[in-house]
């Protein structure tokens, strides 16, 4: 069986890793990196330490608009995926690579799998929500996370093809779990300490939600760490708010997947607005403050282990306030052997 697997930002390279290491046993596996992200400390460092193979295609597309970035993956990914000739295209998440990926292989008659398939924020304004929709109702393999997912591709009308696997983010964390851990916080921070992560587009594009967002994280009762992503250093600066954010918190550049696990156990709680932020947290034991209105990981909210605080100050401050029920901790999203369910459902489905 020959898999072509396109990724091209950094959580993909995270979901991809442990996939693409139980294909390559027995498969021929195809990795095609469309360049969306391009820094080390957002690509080059996750293919170092989750031991990710070079990438067979590199597409250098790099950053534009969404329509722009998205068009030129998708002439760029149809190229190789003509000269390929893959069984299958896989594809991961929600970012515009993966909607690229999914056109291309709809586009040729190349049967597409979705890892990550079935989740829904309900917000139609957010970039990911539209790729993750549009994959889906493209998609002939539909790997989903937990049986929710499953009932919301159901309630769509998608039900062939749906397989519940669990989370490949877990797997990936397991992998590394034996050099997660002693991790010490940057600069002058000591323990006890609060790890942030912002970057959503509707956080970080308006400056009134972002410098709500500041707000809140400043007023913690603990010293915040914010390993702050490009997008959301860039807009910092645009709307004048840098020297508040670097007074108010430890902001560093993003850290490599070790390290930034280490500190998700390390801290007291977690404020994100990340997708795969909020599950590590859950997987490492650590209370969760999301900076959004909704989550597509709900089963975490419904367990105690997640509250979602939108960009309120006040409501973020007391979230990072209080001490966390935890409740007994379910496993919706499966045992961490997802990738091991996706290339069986693959074998069954396109014969080995
Ligand atoms: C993308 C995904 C988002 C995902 C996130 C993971 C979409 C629509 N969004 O958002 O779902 O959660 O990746 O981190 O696909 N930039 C750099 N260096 C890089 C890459 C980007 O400086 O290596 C800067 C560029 O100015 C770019 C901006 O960051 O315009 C945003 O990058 P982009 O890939 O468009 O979106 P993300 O915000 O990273
Ligand atoms: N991550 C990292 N270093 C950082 C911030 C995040 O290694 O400084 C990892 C994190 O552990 C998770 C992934 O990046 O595996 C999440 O990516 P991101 O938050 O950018 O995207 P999302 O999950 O929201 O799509």
């Amino acid at each position: 069986m020959k898999v072509l697997s396109v990724v091209g930002a950094r959580p993909q390279f995270v979901k991809a890793a442990p996939v693409s290491e139980r294909l390559r046993r027995s498969h021929e596996a195809v990795l095609v990196h469309t360049g969306q992200h391009y820094d080390h400390d957002l690509s080059g460092v996750f293919f170092e330490e989750l031991a990710l193979p070079e990438p067979d295609h590199h597409l250098g597309v790099g950053s534009a608009g969404h329509a722009e970035q998205t068009a030129a993956m998708l002439r760029a990914i149809d190229a190789v995926v003509e000269r390929e000739a893959p069984d299958v295209v896989l594809v991961y998440g929600d970012t515009n690579s993966t909607l690229a990926g999914a056109l291309s292989a709809a586009k040729r008659d190349v049967t597409l799998a979705h890892v990550e398939a079935g989740l829904r924020s309900g917000d139609w304004s957010m970039p990911e929500e539209v790729n993750r929709v549009l994959t889906d109702h493209a998609a002939d393999l539909l790997f989903v996370p937990a049986e929710s997912a499953a009932a919301t591709l159901r309630d769509e009308g998608v039900t062939a093809g749906v397989h519940v696997v669990g989370d490949v983010m877990y797997d990936a964390l397991r992998a590394v779990r034996h050099r997660v851990g002693g991790a010490a916080p940057p600069g002058d921070v000591s323990a006890p300490f609060v790890l942030a992560t912002v970057h959503r587009a509707a956080n970080t594009d308006d400056p009134d939600r972002l410098a709500a967002i500041l707000d809140g994280l400043a007023a913690a009762p603990r010293p915040v760490v914010l390993p702050a992503h490009p997008r959301t250093v860039e807009a910092l600066q645009r709307y004048g708010l840098h020297d508040r954010a670097s007074e108010a918190l430890e902001l560093t550049d993003p850290l490599g997947y070790v390290e930034f696990l280490g500190l998700v156990e390390a801290a007291t709680a977690v404020a994100t607005d990340s997708g795969g932020v909020q599950k590590e947290a859950f997987y490492l034991d650590t209370p969760c403050v999301t900076l959004r209105e909704e989550t597509e990981w709900v089963e975490t909210v419904e367990a105690g282990w997640n509250v979602l605080v939108g960009a309120d100050p006040a409501a973020i401050r007391a979230a990072l306030t209080r001490e966390f029920d935890r409740g007994a901790k379910p496993t919706p999203y499966g045992d961490g052997s997802s990738a091991e369910a996706i290339v069986s459902v693959l074998e069954a489905e396109l014969g080995g």
